[in-house]
């Protein structure tokens, strides 16, 4: 059985149509949070599970270098084709589980989307482990949660999670610096979105 850990799992959603998360392009939210102040100006970005790579292809556009993260084929493909025409963006073709720093370095930004909600529940401690490796000491982690919301966390993907699992999870691994509302979300995500700064927990 095809489950969500494995790549065919989301080749087969990519590949039938069923890939309805993709916006098709970069996040309004994203854009919109470029502006606000809070935004680093510079560093490197990683981008798991990056899918098509709107919002990378965004990130190294506004100059950071940035590395996307997918393991599904198709996901791959875009990612690579883009990577060829901007020199800062870099596809990796991997499982996000496996990243180390010896091999792709560290990163002063984490850019979540839609990733968090795609991992199984019970791979949420392992995922944030994987930021707290990949992470600089003084590194940002820019999540933007979604969905966010109190429903069943165990329908999906998309899984959602609520303010009190994510305060659960992150105890004594990140702090909260900021929690940001969205304002342009798109229409099936209103009222489900947020962006939270994350540092490394002193
Ligand atoms: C719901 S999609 C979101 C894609 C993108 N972030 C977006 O918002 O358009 C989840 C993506 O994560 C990828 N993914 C899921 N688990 C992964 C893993 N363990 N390693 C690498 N990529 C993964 C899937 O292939 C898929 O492209």
């Amino acid at each position: 059985m095809l489950t969500q850990n494995l790549s065919d799992y989301w080749e087969k959603l990519y590949t039938t149509g069923k890939d309805y998360w993709d916006l098709g392009k970069a996040t309004p939210a994203l854009l919109s949070f470029f502006k606000d102040a809070r935004c680093p100006a510079e560093g490197r970005v990683l981008v798991p599970g990056a899918g098509r790579g709107w919002d990378a292809k965004a990130w190294a556009e506004r100059g950071h270098e940035t590395v996307a993260v997918d393991f599904a084929p198709t996901a791959v493909d875009a990612l690579d084709s883009l990577s060829r025409k901007i020199a800062n963006l870099t596809c990796v073709d991997r499982d996000l589980f496996e990243l180390t720093p010896a091999k792709y370095g560290k990163f002063d930004v984490i850019y979540e989307y839609c990733c968090f909600s795609a991992i199984h529940p019970g791979r949420r401690d392992e995922y944030f482990e994987i930021w707290q490796k990949m992470l600089t000491d003084d590194g940002l982690i820019i999540a933007l949660f979604s969905p966010l919301c109190d429903d069943d966390t165990m329908v999906g993907p998309p899984h959602a999670t609520s303010e009190g699992e994510l305060m659960a999870r992150m105890d004594g691994v990140f702090e909260i610096q900021d929690q940001i509302p969205v304002a342009n979300s798109v229409p099936s995500r209103k009222g489900k979105e947020a962006i939270w700064l994350l540092r490394k927990a002193k």
